[in-house]
């Protein structure tokens, strides 16, 4: 397995493989990768014939304050499990060769970038877009794959490759989780042992919600309330937001009529945890 560090390396191997008419897949990552990752993984490498894996802590996707200094990195482990899952390259480059001091461009998916996890940090989606749309011009990839731990962030990156017109397929996998339900997330490595524990009530909350739908309950407002009961039988957790939400235009909604997403984001103790479930609505028979 190659490691590149250098965007112009990267791409002669890139080349090179489509000249033999390689089908080229991508998993981008920050690293510190735990079983979720891996399972991203797994699930492209038949879908290709050459794997590339990218680690890069991006910094335009963290706002001032944020994680960006204490994010976890682990690069030897990351090598070595990426090795164990048979990828090709490992793509891994210093900050100031994805954007030396020179670098002024950005790409903005606006509206679905501003809701949800875009309100608190309003300069993230951006970050992400622009880094993604980097690593896709990098890898020169026709397939990647994202977890849906990130929904916000998977409908983003497919709502910019239909509007820029990408040659890219997207694959969404869904959200691996340990066994009480908590969504595996390379930020949980901030949490206590004790925090840990109560960090579960995130995913209590999004279930309690999609139990309640199940049961007939189809008023958002509801919905909420019983999410938000439910996290706060917990203490010292913020609630950053639990909504119900059209799960393709991400907007709020009052009654669930169509596919819709529970979404929400806590805080816990340095921890900001997401999570989210999508409730498919059955087409009623006409
Ligand atoms: O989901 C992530 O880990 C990141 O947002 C991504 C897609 C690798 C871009 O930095």
């Amino acid at each position: 397995m190659d490691i590149y560090r250098n965007i112009n390396e990267l791409r002669s191997s890139v080349n090179a493989w489509k000249k033999q008419n390689l089908r080229i897949g991508f998993v981008p990552t920050m690293g510190f990768l735990h079983t979720g990752h891996l399972a991203l993984i797994d699930a492209i490498k038949p879908k290709c014939d050459k794997l590339i894996v990218s680690i890069f802590v991006n910094p335009k996707q963290f706002g001032p304050g944020e994680d960006i200094e204490r994010y976890p990195r682990n690069f030897e482990r990351d090598q070595q499990s990426i090795e164990a899952h048979h990828a090709d390259a490992i793509f891994y480059p210093a900050v100031e060769e994805m954007y030396p001091d020179d670098y002024y461009t950005y790409v903005q998916v606006e509206e679905l970038g501003a809701v949800l996890c875009g309100r608190s940090r309003p300069t993230h989606f951006r970050g992400v877009t622009t880094v993604v749309t980097k690593l896709f011009m990098a890898t020169k990839c026709d397939i990647a794959v994202f977890g849906q731990k990130d929904y916000q962030q998977a409908l983003i990156i497919q709502q910019m490759i239909k509007d820029l017109n990408f040659d890219i397929e997207v694959m969404i996998c869904p959200t691996l989780r340990e066994e009480d339900g908590l969504a595996m997330s390379s930020r949980n490595s901030y949490l206590s042992e004790e925090e840990r524990q109560r960090a579960v009530c995130l995913y209590r909350a999004l279930k309690r919600a999609e139990d309640l739908y199940a049961n007939g309950e189809k008023h958002a407002a509801l919905l909420r309330e019983e999410m938000k009961n439910e996290v706060l039988t917990v203490p010292e957790i913020r609630i950053d937001y639990l909504e119900v939400v059209d799960a393709l235009t991400l907007q709020s909604i009052d009654i669930i009529e169509r596919k819709t997403l529970l979404a929400g984001a806590i805080w816990l103790g340095k921890a900001r945890l997401i999570d989210n479930i999508v409730i498919d609505v059955e087409p009623i028979d006409a």
